[in-house]
């Protein structure tokens, strides 16, 4: 039966490399699509929880992974031997930034050893994991082609970046469209071909660089936004202007406008690192980008201008960040998620323990934060404030904070997020 043949019967063996925040909901609904889901991962706590139908990440209901796994439709393994079962691989590993700033594709890489030796005729490998244009014609295809098989002949490639939004309830992996651009044009027609099984509607561009360009030109455009959302607030700061209220009036302009919102800086394992990637290759090909470096220069410098406000409010009481103690709302990188990844909670943290704070910290989301050297766990806003604590600082607007409480009840708030935007009060400072 050819590869065609068994994507549409939904007969393909599909497998996912990486079982984190993009390859287990996507694993999920290729299984939910009916296919028999492979999920390939090094942790084997990961791979326990799989096989057991625990969903340990937010985006995948418990429900739905006890049902797929029962039917067998879902697993997961740490035997890489299990690659040559398999029809398709969907390769979903991290790509961090090196300390140098440069990508750091040794994920990719050591996944690519392992499908190597196991790589078969009529296989479609695809490559989601964000990366900068060029990575797929000019790392993974020579890497693969070494087993003697020709790409877009004897197996298939493509790119087709992963959009998933942790926690987003109305955009999930299903209703997202996914953009597909392969090193042939069979290649991009075999890979819509799979995705459109799983997700509502592919997008087939001309080429796999296309495909990682999308992803970059996405993210940095969310970089480069909120950058500006930042530089606005400074800016509103300096000359005495509300920033929110003036982004909320631009957003009631229905066409060219926007609204992105400024924060304690970027986080996560996406707006903060890839339009590195972009900046890595384009200056590797002698261009030198602009947006992308001023915009980072922005977002990285918020974390210190909250700590700026935090040390404005409590001398306004006339005291010192040494020796205050100072409770932190939400340490999460957004609301509703317990990702800390890149979170810029952390780095206001370790500001502000640095200059003498005695620190604490609510997430619903995250027990414990181990970052930075810092063993701290979660404890109640209340516990905090009945404590006496100095100023509350507000890091991450989740929903389940009750920020009514932290109003009438601190002594002190600095608001990055504008979550106290309905308790307006004299000792309340918002960015
Ligand atoms: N998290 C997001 O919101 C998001 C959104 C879109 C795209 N992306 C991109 O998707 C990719 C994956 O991100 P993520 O957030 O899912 O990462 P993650 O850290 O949540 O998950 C990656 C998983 O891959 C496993 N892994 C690493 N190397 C492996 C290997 N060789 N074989 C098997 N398993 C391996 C890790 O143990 C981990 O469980 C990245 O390139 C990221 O930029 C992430």
């Amino acid at each position: 039966m050819s590869l065609q043949t068994k994507i549409q019967n939904r007969q393909a063996r599909v497998g996912v490399v990486g079982m984190g925040y993009v390859g287990l909901p996507l694993s999920v609904e290729f299984a939910r699509s009916g296919f028999t889901v492979t999920g390939f991962e090094l942790d084997q706590n990961r791979v326990n929880a799989i096989n057991a139908g625990e969903a340990y990440l937010g985006d995948v209901a418990e429900h739905t992974m006890r049902e797929l796994v029962l039917s067998r439709r879902l697993s997961a393994t740490t035997n890489f031997e299990e690659f040559a079962n398999m029809d398709t691989v969907s390769i979903c590993v991290p790509t961090p930034l090196r300390k140098t700033r440069d990508p750091d594709l040794t994920y990719i890489i050591s996944a690519l050893d392992e499908i190597l030796p196991r790589l078969h005729r009529d296989q479609l490998i695809v490559l989601e994991s964000t990366t900068y244009p060029g990575t797929t014609e000019e790392l993974v295809r020579p890497k693969l082609e070494e087993s003697g098989l020709v790409a877009g002949k004897d197996f298939f490639l493509a790119f087709s970046p992963e959009r998933v939004d942790p926690g987003n309830k109305t955009y999930t992996t299903r209703n997202i469209p996914k953009v597909v651009g392969g090193v042939t044009a069979r290649c991009t027609e075999l890979a819509s071909l799979l995705y459109a099984q799983c997700v509502e509607r592919v997008h087939p561009v001309s080429s796999s660089r296309v495909a990682e360009m999308v992803k970059l030109l996405e993210n940095t455009f969310r970089s480069v936004n909120i950058g500006l959302a930042n530089e606005m607030a400074l800016l509103c700061h300096s000359i005495g202007l509300d920033v929110w209220e003036v982004i909320e009036a631009a957003a009631t302009k229905p066409f060219g406008f926007l609204p992105f919102f400024p924060g304690p800086g970027l986080g996560g394992h996406c707006i903060p690192i890839d339009p590195h990637y972009l900046s890595w290759k384009a200056r590797m090909n002698g261009f030198e980008p602009r947006f992308i470096d001023l915009a980072s220069q922005i977002n990285a410098s918020m974390p210190d201008y909250v700590v700026q406000l935090v040390v404005e409010a409590l001398n306004r009481d006339a005291k010192s960040v040494r020796g205050s103690s100072i409770h932190v709302l939400g340490v999460a990188y957004k609301r509703g998620v317990s990702d800390c990844r890149e979170s810029p909670a952390l780095a206001v943290i370790k500001l502000l323990i640095e200059r003498g704070a005695t620190l604490t910290y609510s997430d619903p989301y995250v027990a414990e934060l181990r970052e930075e050297g810092l063993p701290l766990r979660s404890a109640p806003v209340r516990e905090a404030l009945q404590n006496g604590c100095d100023c509350v600082v507000v890091l991450t607007d989740h929903p389940d904070f009750d920020y009514a409480y932290v109003a009438q009840t601190g002594k002190t708030v600095v608001d990055a997020r504008n979550a106290m935007r309905d308790f307006p009060g004299e000792h309340i400072t918002r960015l």
